[in-house]
C-alpha cells in the first residue's frame, strides 16, 4: 500500500520535473545588464518589424495609448490581457534587458519567470531571429514610456494556473528557429520566415484543437477563429484561399492594398492588411507571395451533387437578391470592377464554411483603406433589415445561382451565428 503510494508520488514528481524541463529547455543564462542606447538604424528596423508582426494591434486598447497594453483577447478559456510594451520602468518593459525580451519572444516566458499564454503568438515568434528580436526591443524602448499597470487575466480554473499552462506548453510548444531551406530561392526562404514567424498567419489560418492549440505553424489549412466566428480559409486549397494559380504580383497586391483580381479582404483579414501587411516593403511582399504561391495545394474535393433548393425558397432568395443586392453586385452576380466584388464564381461565396458570409451580410463590411485603395466601397449591414430566414434564403441563392454550386444555408445556421456577431 505504502509502496504503491510512493511509486505514484515518485511518478508524479518525475512527470512534474519533465514538464518543468520541457518548459525551460533551451534557455541560456540571462544577462540582465541594462542595454546600451539603441541606434537610429536599429530603431527604424524594429519599427518595420513591429508592423510585420502587428504588435500594436493587440498591445493597444481601443482609444488607449499606443503599445501600453490593456486590450483583452477573448478565448474559449477566458480573457487574456496584452501587456504594456512601452519602456516604463515599473509597469512596462523599461527595466528589461535584451535577454529578457528575447526570452519572452522566443521562449514565451516573462521577465519575472511567468509562463506566457500563447494568445501572444510566440509559437510563431519563436522563429524570429535574435537580431530581429533585438531591433524590436530597441524600437519599443524608443517609445514614450506610459505608466499603466497590466490587467489581470480573467481565465477559468484550471486554465488560470501556471501548472496547466506548463502542461499545455509541454504538449504543444517547442522553441524553434527558422530553418533556411537550401533547395529553395532566397525569396521563398524570406517569405517562409515572414509568414511562419512574425506574420503569424497560422495563428488564424490553422484550426485549433479543444485546448486552443494550433501546434503546427507550418500548417495553413484553414480554421475557425475561436470566439469571433470568422473562418480563416485554407491557404493550401484552391477552393478556399489558396493562391497557387494567382500571379505573384496579384498576391502581393492583395496584401498591400486589400483588393486584387480574384479577391478582397474582409473582417479580421482587413485588419491584418490595414495594420500590418500594407506597410511592408515591396520585396518582402513579393517574398511572401512567392512562398504562398508555392504552398502545396490539397486537391479540390470532387464536385458534389448539391441538394436541390425548394422552388419557394429559391424564388424568395432570388427576389431578395434583386431587391437588396443586385444594384451593387449585378443582376448576374458579375459585380463591378474596382467597386463591388463579383459573387458569381467567387470562392468566398461557395466555400464550405458559411461563417464569413453570415458575418458580411449581417454586419456589412469595408475592405481596408490603404494607399493602394484609399476609398474602398462599403457593403451595408443587413442585421436589422433581413430576418434570419431571409438571410438564409439570399445566401442560398448566391451559392446556387450563376453556375455557383454550393450547399444551401439554413435559417438555423444564421440564427446560431447571429448570436456571436456584434455589428
Ligand atoms: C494576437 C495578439 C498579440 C500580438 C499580435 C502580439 N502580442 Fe504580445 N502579448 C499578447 C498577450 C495577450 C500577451 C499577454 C500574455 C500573458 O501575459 O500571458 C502578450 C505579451 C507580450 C510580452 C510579455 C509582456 C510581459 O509583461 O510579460 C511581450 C514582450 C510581447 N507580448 C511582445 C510582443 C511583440 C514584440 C509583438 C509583435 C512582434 C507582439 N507582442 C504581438 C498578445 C499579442
Ligand atoms: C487575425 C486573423 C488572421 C490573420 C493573423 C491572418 N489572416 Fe488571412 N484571413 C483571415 C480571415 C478571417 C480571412 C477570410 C476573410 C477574407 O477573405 O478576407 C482571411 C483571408 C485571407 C486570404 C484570402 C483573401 C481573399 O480575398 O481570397 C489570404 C490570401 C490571406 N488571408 C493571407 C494571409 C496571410 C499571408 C497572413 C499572414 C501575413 C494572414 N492571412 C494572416 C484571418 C487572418
Ligand atoms: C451598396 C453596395 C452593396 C450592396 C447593396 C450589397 N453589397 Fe455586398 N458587398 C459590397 C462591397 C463594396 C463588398 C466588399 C466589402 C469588403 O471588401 O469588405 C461586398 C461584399 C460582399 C460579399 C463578400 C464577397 C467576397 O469576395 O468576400 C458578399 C457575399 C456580399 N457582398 C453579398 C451581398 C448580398 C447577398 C447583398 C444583398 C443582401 C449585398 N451584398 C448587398 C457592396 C454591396
Amino acid at each position: 500500500m505504502k509502496r504503491a503510494l510512493l511509486t505514484v508520488l515518485a511518478t508524479l514528481a518525475a512527470g512534474a520535473a519533465w514538464i518543468a524541463w520541457l518548459n525551460l529547455r533551451g534557455e541560456g543564462r540571462i544577462d540582465d545588464a541594462p542595454p546600451p542606447a539603441p541606434t537610429a538604424q536599429s530603431v527604424a528596423r524594429g519599427a518595420y518589424l513591429a508592423r510585420a508582426g502587428n504588435c500594436m494591434a493587440c498591445h493597444t486598447e481601443r482609444g488607449g495609448p499606443l503599445y501600453a497594453g490593456g486590450r483583452g483577447l477573448e478565448t474559449p478559456f477566458g480573457t487574456v490581457y496584452a501587456g504594456n510594451l512601452t519602456p516604463d520602468a515599473r509597469t512596462g518593459i523599461g527595466s528589461w534587458s535584451a535577454d529578457h525580451f528575447w526570452r519572452a519572444l522566443h521562449h514565451g516566458r516573462s521577465k519575472d519567470g511567468r509562463l506566457l499564454y500563447p494568445v501572444f503568438p510566440y509559437p510563431n515568434y519563436t522563429q524570429v531571429t535574435r537580431a530581429d528580436s533585438d531591433a524590436l526591443f530597441d524600437y519599443l524602448r524608443s517609445l514614450a514610456p506610459v505608466e499603466r499597470a497590466n490587467r489581470e487575466h480573467q481565465l477559468r480554473w484550471p486554465y488560470s494556473t501556471q501548472a496547466a499552462l506548463g502542461v499545455w506548453r509541454a504538449l504543444y510548444f517547442k522553441p524553434g528557429v527558422h530553418e533556411h531551406e537550401a533547395g529553395k530561392s532566397a525569396d521563398w526562404n524570406r517569405g517562409a520566415y515572414l509568414v511562419r514567424g512574425l506574420g503569424h498567419c497560422s495563428a488564424c489560418h490553422t484550426a485549433r484543437n479543444a485546448l486552443g492549440a494550433n501546434s503546427d505553424t507550418m500548417d495553413l489549412s484553414g480554421g475557425l477563429i475561436p470566439m469571433q466566428n470568422w473562418y480563416a480559409p485554407s491557404l493550401a486549397s484552391p477552393s478556399e484561399a489558396g493562391v497557387a494559380s494567382w500571379e505573384t504580383a496579384h498576391i502581393a497586391q492583395l496584401l498591400r492594398t486589400g483588393v486584387a483580381p480574384g479577391g478582397a479582404v474582409l473582417g479580421p483579414m482587413a485588419e491584418v492588411v490595414l495594420n500590418s501587411t500594407q506597410h511592408m516593403s515591396a520585396s518582402d511582399l513579393t517574398a511572401m507571395a512567392v512562398f504562398l504561391k508555392a504552398l502545396p495545394q490539397t486537391p479540390a474535393p470532387p464536385p458534389q451533387a448539391t441538394p436541390a433548393v425548394a422552388p419557394v425558397l429559391a424564388q424568395r432568395g432570388a427576389r431578395l437578391y434583386g431587391e437588396h443586392c443586385a444594384q451593387c453586385h449585378g443582376e448576374q452576380g458579375q459585380g463591378v470592377a474596382h467597386a463591388y466584388p463579383p459573387l458569381a464564381g467567387n470562392r468566398a461565396v461557395t466555400m464550405d464554411s458559411t461563417a464569413n458570409l453570415v458575418q458580411v451580410l449581417l454586419a456589412g463590411g469595408f475592405a481596408p483603406a490603404t494607399e493602394g485603395n484609399p476609398r474602398p466601397f462599403g457593403m451595408p449591414p443587413y442585421a436589422t433589415v433581413l430576418s434570419d430566414a431571409e438571410v438564409a434564403a439570399v445566401l442560398t441563392h448566391i451559392r446556387s445561382a450563376w453556375g455557383n454550386r454550393a450547399a444551401p444555408v439554413s435559417e438555423f445556421d444564421v440564427t446560431q451565428q447571429r448570436g456571436s456577431i456584434r455589428p
